[in-house]
């Protein structure tokens, strides 16, 4: 599938991002390379990473390799928690720069608002200065709850261009959906296939809408998330299913099936507690 059928979102800030990427989230740093090297082979045309995978070399080397023209990349990477702070952002985030061996990324986000930390607020002054260098073209957060929004926007004036949350049929969030939709937040959804982690794969609804299209279960849930407006990047390591994940764009879910699998909320949160990763 040629990589202009993925539809490109507009952020608050003009920023396009491909609605659909490739996540690199626990890929081997020595086997990354070969991943994403594969991903924009078969036409990923955007890659999520972040400074805690410590795999920011082998996504920089594959892209470096590629031949792709940058203007065509979309690259997103995120500020750990540890790094959170007003002296230590803007060191972590050129550290990142380094290891991608790039001149800008296209969007930073605060990993998580790290509460306990109590510095989400002073990283996100510093990543408006990033932002305003030309350095990231978009910025954003991650794991932010409606608390953290509010106050990151009371305190500071300017909104996040998104919220790259755990969303998926078995969690999803409709309150702090809404809240980000209200204050045009784009979503992005991370653990769009639940991680593997629970049976969402083998629900007979998911199921049922796949043999009624011909499609894997896989190849409906994502395509499930780009119905509702989600930004996904699904990580596989297996060359076969980035392919399969990308292949979402020759069939529709009827509004029955969109609904039934919209009815499958079970509020499983199956990642970290926001409130208590620090
Ligand atoms: N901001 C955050 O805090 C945060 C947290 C987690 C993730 N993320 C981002 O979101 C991305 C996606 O989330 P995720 O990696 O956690 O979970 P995910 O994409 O929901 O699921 C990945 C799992 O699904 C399997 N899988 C992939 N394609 C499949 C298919 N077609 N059929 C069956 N199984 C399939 C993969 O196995 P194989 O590799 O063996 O194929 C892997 O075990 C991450 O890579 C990362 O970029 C962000």
């Amino acid at each position: 599938m040629a990589e202009n059928t993925i539809p490109l979102c507009e952020l608050s800030n003009g920023t396009r991002i491909p609605q659909l990427g490739f996540g690199v989230f626990l890929v081997d740093p020595p086997e990354a390379e070969r991943v994403v090297s594969d991903a924009l082979e078969v036409g990923y045309r955007h890659i999520d990473t972040a400074t805690i995978y410590k795999n920011e070399e082998g996504v920089g080397r594959a892209i470096a390799s590629s031949g792709i023209a940058r203007d065509d990349l979309f690259v997103t990477t995120k500020l750990w928690n540890a790094d959170q702070g007003a002296d230590t952002t803007l060191p972590a985030f050129e550290a990142s720069l380094d290891r991608l061996g790039l001149d800008y990324v296209d969007l930073y986000l605060i990993h998580w608002p790290a509460p306990a930390r109590d510095a989400y607020v002073d990283s996100w002054r510093v990543l408006e200065r990033i932002e305003k260098s030309g350095r990231a073209k978009a910025i954003g957060v991650s794991n932010f709850l409606i608390p953290h929004l509010d106050r990151l926007i009371d305190e500071t004036g300017v909104i996040p261009a998104v919220n790259q949350i755990e969303l998926h049929p078995y969690h999803q969030r409709r309150e702090l959906v809404e809240f980000c939709q209200g204050n045009d937040i784009r979503v992005e959804a991370w653990g769009p296939l639940s991680q593997g982690k629970s049976d969402l794969l083998e629900n007979p609804v998911i199921v049922a809408a796949a043999a009624a299209h011909g499609k894997s279960s896989a190849q409906v849930v994502l395509r499930w998330h780009l119905e509702q407006g989600n930004i996904i990047f699904p990580k596989t390591t297996r060359r076969e299913r980035a392919i399969e994940n990308l292949d979402l764009f020759t069939f529709e879910l009827s509004s029955e099936e969109r609904s039934a699998i919209t009815a499958l909320d079970r509020e499983l949160r199956l990642g970290g507690d926001p409130l208590e990763v620090n």
